[in-house]
């Protein structure tokens, strides 16, 4: 049987939904099975038990991922202790390419990992998108004038996405190249 890997995602607008959906593609493509999984859908349902390795994706809000994320993640720390695991964070900070931004986001990750007792193996900071169309008129504001102070991009009338597909594919493929080789040499 070839290895089973899971996917787990938390999102608020939609976006790492996608990027989680890409990461499964990719793994799909290279012969593995994969199950993905939305935090909010099922959290109690799966568990990392049954798989050879575990992606766990969430996206930025406000300092801090989804609380069913966290959550699930906690309540699994032990299993995805003793199995491969990644741990993908999409947020905007990162674009700033600043050292400011760079330290608040390792100390939201860290506080992350603290909270839930889990270290993956490894974690992988991933730009996420702009959605200005499908946020109420409030969240637009917010967004336009945190991003103006940026300089980032202010257009509302449409949506900005600034992942890296390619490079989000081969860091999927490194992670189950990785899961398919220890299987064939254990
Ligand atoms: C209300 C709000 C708050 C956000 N707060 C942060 C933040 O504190 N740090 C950050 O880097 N990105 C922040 N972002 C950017 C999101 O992480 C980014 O838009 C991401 O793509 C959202 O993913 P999702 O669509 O899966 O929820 C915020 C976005 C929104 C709409």
């Amino acid at each position: 049987m070839s290895p089973r890997i899971l996917v787990f995602y938390g999102t608020t607008d939609g976006h790492t939904r996608k990027v989680a959906a890409a990461i499964a593609r990719t793994i799909q493509s290279i012969g593995l099975e994969v199950d993905l999984v939305d935090a909010k859908a099922s959290r109690r349902k799966v568990t990392p038990q049954e798989y050879s390795g575990v992606i766990v994706a969430a996206s930025v809000h406000a300092g801090g991922y989804q609380r069913t994320v966290r959550r699930w993640v906690k309540q699994h720390a032990a299993e995805l202790r003793t199995r491969p695991s990644a741990f993908v964070s999409v947020c905007l900070a990162v674009l700033e390419r600043s050292p400011k931004a760079a330290r608040d986001l390792g100390a939201i990750l860290q506080r992350f990992f603290r909270a839930t007792e889990w270290h993956p193996t490894e974690s992988k900071i991933v730009p996420g998108a702009l959605l200005y169309t499908r946020y109420n008129w409030l969240k637009r504001w917010l967004m336009r004038r945190i991003v103006a102070k940026a300089k980032g991009d202010t257009d509302t009338t449409r949506d900005y996405e600034y992942t890296d597909w390619d490079d989000l594919a081969a860091f999927a493929q490194r992670f189950a190249g990785e899961i398919l080789s220890a299987r064939k040499a254990g």
